[in-house]
This record gives structure tokens, sequence and C-alpha cells, in this order.
């Protein structure tokens, strides 16, 4: 079946989990649930785009992969894919916050709609506090399990993104850091992670290339290009056991570029 898993039982990471995994009808939460499943775990996608994220779970193995509709901004839809994971699988092992969206760049703060700049928030940071709060209301009882946040490198540096989304990701960055405080007491990890560009249907919404035309990205680490799956294998480290006293971690994955101010580098750029 395509992308099942054809890893050996003892190469599998995620055995025996259960996985909630929002925004995995595309992109980045995509190559997750692909990975993940891979990986022996049991999926659940939750997304707003239905046919999509039933067709990937239809292709991945239907036994271990459950569709639930859900827009992360409501938290009754929140609440029912957490309980459609425990209910369905028996309990929740980790869960991954990657819903986010971006809006066209603006000239100036002027050009700043409140109504626009509050929808980005709620999407990209209620959304994951929504998440967090579910998936903690049964990983506390359980006192284990791991949540993961999608943020960006628009968490740590200013300038590259919009007011509203690079505010949304520093968010993003802090209620990781608060909630992994909270919650280590009852076992539970949590951590984000921030990738740089990857070329996926948000970026072609932002750079309007809807011509499928390459976006120029320059990091400091040369000939390498940032892909959804690269994401995907940060998410699997945090989600599976290997990672188990990492925690209000923020793994920046961006070939390097939020380390260096190019102008002011002392080496040598070829
Ligand atoms: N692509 C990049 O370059 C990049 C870089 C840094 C961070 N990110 C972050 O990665 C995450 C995933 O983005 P992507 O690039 O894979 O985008 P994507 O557009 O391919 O996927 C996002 C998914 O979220 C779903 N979604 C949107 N609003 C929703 C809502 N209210 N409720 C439920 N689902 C909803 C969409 O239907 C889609 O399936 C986002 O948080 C984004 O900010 C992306």
């Amino acid at each position: 079946m395509a992308g099942f898993s054809l890893l050996s039982a003892a190469a599998r990471r995620l055995e025996g989990k259960v996985a909630l995994i929002t925004g995995g009808a595309s992109g980045i939460g995509e190559s997750t649930a692909r990975l993940f499943s891979k990986h022996g775990a049991k999926v659940v996608i939750a997304d707003v785009q239905d046919d999509l994220g039933r067709s990937v779970c239809k292709e991945l193995n239907p036994s271990s992969t459950t569709f639930v509709h859900c827009d992360v901004t409501n938290e009754k839809d929140v609440e029912n894919a957490v309980n459609r994971a425990t209910a369905k699988y028996g309990k929740l092992d980790i869960m991954f916050n990657n819903v986010g969206i971006v809006e066209a760049a603006k000239p100036n703060i002027l050009h700043n709609d409140k109504a626009e700049f509050e929808k980005i928030l709620g999407v990209n940071l209620v959304g994951v506090f929504l998440g967090t709060k579910h998936a903690a209301r049964v990983m506390m009882g359980a006192r284990r399990g791991t949540i993961i946040n999608t943020a960006s490198v628009c968490s740590v540096i200013g300038g590259a993104a919009t007011h509203a989304y690079t505010s949304s990701k520093h968010g993003v960055e802090g209620l990781t850091k608060n909630t992994a405080v909270e919650l280590g007491q009852y076992g539970i990890r949590v951590n984000c992670v921030s990738p740089f560009v990857v070329k996926t249907p948000l970026v072609a919404k932002f750079f309007k290339l809807d011509d499928g035309s390459v976006v120029e990205v320059y990091s400091n680490l040369k000939g390498a290009e940032l892909k959804a799956e690269d994401v995907a294998e940060a998410v699997l480290y945090l989600g599976s056991d290997e990672s188990k006293y990492v925690s209000g971690h923020n793994l920046v994955i961006d070939g390097g570029y939020t380390i260096v101010n190019p102008r002011f580098c002392m080496f040598e750029q070829s």
C-alpha cells in the first residue's frame, strides 16, 4: 500500500503510539502523517480540508489512520478531535499542533487590518492553545505524552513575515515554554519546530507562486533545500522516546539562516 510501512519492527520509532496531527491534509502536516504512519503510529488527521484529509488517510493504512473534520479555532472541534483519537485508539501519545496560515504581505503597518491580525492570531496561536489544552486534558491523566507545535523562523527573528504572522509564531514559542514548565510535572513534554521556507501550498500563497516557479531561499547552508519531509523528521524525533529528556525546546530547522547577519559576516561567501 502506498506510503505504508516497509520498516522492520525494530526500526519503527512510534510503534504502538497514537498521534493527532492538525493540518495533516497538506504540506508539513501531511508529510508528518506519512512518516508517523511509516513508523508504526496510529494517526488521526484533523483538518478543514475534508476531501484531501480523507484521501491522505486512504493512501496510508486505513485501519490505523483516521480523518476528523476540525477547525482549530473552534474549541468544540478540537475537543472532539482529541476525543475521537482516544475513543478510536484508546489513548493519545503525540499531539502535533501544526496548523498555521499566512496573510498577504503589506506595504506597512497602516495597511494592517485589526480583523485580519486577529484571524492570524486566532488560527496560529489560539489554535495551538486549544490543541495543547485538550491534549493535556487526556495526557495529564495518563501522566505521559508529547506535544509538538509548529512555530517558524519567525518565532526567533523579526522582519521575515507580516506583523501578525511573526507575532503569532513568537507567541507559539512562548506558549510552548510556558506549557512545558507546567506540564512537565505530569511527564508531558512540550516542544516546537521552527522551519525556514518549505515549498508548500502556504508558501505558494504567500509568494503568489501560481505557476509553480521557484522561491530563491538563502540559508547559511549551501546546496541544501528544506523539504516538508525534513521538518517531519524533526517532529518524529520530538514525538519519539529518543527525545525523552527534551522539553521546552524550539528546534529551528533553517540551515543556519537565523544565526548570521550576512552584512556583518567575516567569512567570505562564494
Ligand atoms: N511552509 C513554510 O515555509 C513554513 C515555514 C515555517 C513555518 N510553517 C508553518 O508550518 C505549518 C504548516 O504549514 P504548511 O506550510 O504545511 O501549510 P499548508 O497550507 O500546506 O498546510 C496547512 C494545513 O492546515 C489546514 N488548516 C488551515 N486552517 C485551518 C484551521 N482553521 N483548522 C484546521 N486546519 C486548518 C489547511 O487545510 C492545510 O491542510 C504552519 O503552522 C506554518 O505557519 C511553514
